[in-house]
């Protein structure tokens, strides 16, 4: 589909850079922005959540700075992320700050975001909602979303279970509006077969913990570097939700990832205290680890994707 007027000719490359909890800062939010990708954080990132309103302005103000300085460059919009749950207790206060500063693009997480949309949408906003089923995409468009996030299998942190080929086309019969590809893209070649598919941008995460500018802690990097998609386990027991972990987090945490605990009914631990912290101790990363090889600028990332995006187009256009 043609995209929302917000993003149109304003990105280099047809990607958003997804919010990542403790990963993503501002740093790697203009990185990302300033070389044309939708940059996004998750607001609960910032910290204590006066920090919010200061993130926003930092970003803001800094994009503007690039854009004037450079004309002709795409600097995208960027995206702040809002958990909604009855766990998060800051959703109001972060709500209310996003709405004062008219962020461009709210991704929301977890529950329908009914209540939000026509506040986002009352300043102009758009507002993306991210889904793991086509049952929770019918629901989140109930609420009015400007745009659909498939987390599909093999995504970092939480993610879904079901093949992209499956759930694009399952979507696409019922949905022809703005939809955007998660799940193990490193590359550009993986770019161009989200739009193959149907999908109109990628969602990339994982990719971007191994930067200079990411939030991530030098051994999570350089964990990342090392690591293939067999280093990466899909489970529910460090938050209770499924998610894909690496492995050797889990063994440096001090437990065997290979004969992890059976998680309780609902998944988790029985007792919290017995629980590896998730993200912090036990860290999160999807399947396209394996073609990640170097710490690198966000710059010199984004530059490679659009190198391998704009190659792979050719080859097929020549094959074809
Ligand atoms: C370490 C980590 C933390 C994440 N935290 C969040 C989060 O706070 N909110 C959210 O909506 N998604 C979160 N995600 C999911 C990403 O936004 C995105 O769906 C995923 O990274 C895409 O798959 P990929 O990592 O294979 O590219 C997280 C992913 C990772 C790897």
């Amino acid at each position: 589909m043609a995209l929302p007027e917000l993003l149109r000719d304003r990105l280099a490359l047809p990607v958003v850079g997804a919010p990542m909890f403790i990963v993503s800062n501002p740093a790697l939010v203009i990185a990302q922005c300033t070389n044309g990708i939708v940059g996004s954080f998750p607001s609960l990132n910032a910290r204590p959540p006066e920090q919010l309103e200061v993130w926003i302005r930092q970003i803001r103000e800094a994009c503007e700075a690039h854009a004037a300085a450079h004309p002709q460059a795409k600097v995208a919009p960027f995206a702040v992320n809002l958990i909604v749950n009855k766990a998060n207790s800051r959703l109001e206060h972060d709500l209310e700050v996003v709405i004062a500063n008219r962020v461009p693009i709210v991704i929301t997480s977890l529950s329908a975001p009914d209540e939000i949309v026509p506040r986002i949408h009352a300043y102009g906003g758009i507002v993306l909602h991210d889904v793991i089923s086509a049952r929770h995409a019918r629901r989140a468009l109930r609420s009015g979303v400007d745009g659909l996030i498939l987390v599909c299998a093999g995504a970092g942190g939480h993610a879904g279970s079901l093949s992209p080929f499956a759930l694009v086309s399952e979507v696409r019969a019922f949905y022809d509006g703005l939809l955007l590809l998660s799940g193990a893209m490193s590359n550009g070649q993986g770019v161009l077969a989200a739009q193959a598919m149907g999908a109109d941008l990628a969602y990339i995460g994982t990719r971007f913990i191994p930067t200079f500018e990411s939030n991530a802690a030098d051994a999570y990097k350089a964990m990342i570097v090392d690591a293939t998609a067999a280093d990466i386990i899909y489970t529910p027991l460090f938050s209770g939700v499924n998610g894909n972990y690496l492995k050797p987090s889990i063994a440096a945490a001090g437990l065997d990832p290979d004969n992890l605990p059976q998680p309780e009914p609902g998944g988790g631990y029985r007792k919290r205290d017995d629980r590896p912290a998730a993200w912090k101790s036990v860290w999160g990363a999807g399947h396209g680890v394996g073609t990640i090889t170097a710490v690198e600028s966000t710059a010199e990332v984004i530059a490679r994707l659009r190198d391998e995006y704009t190659a792979a187009r050719r080859a097929l256009a020549l094959a074809g």
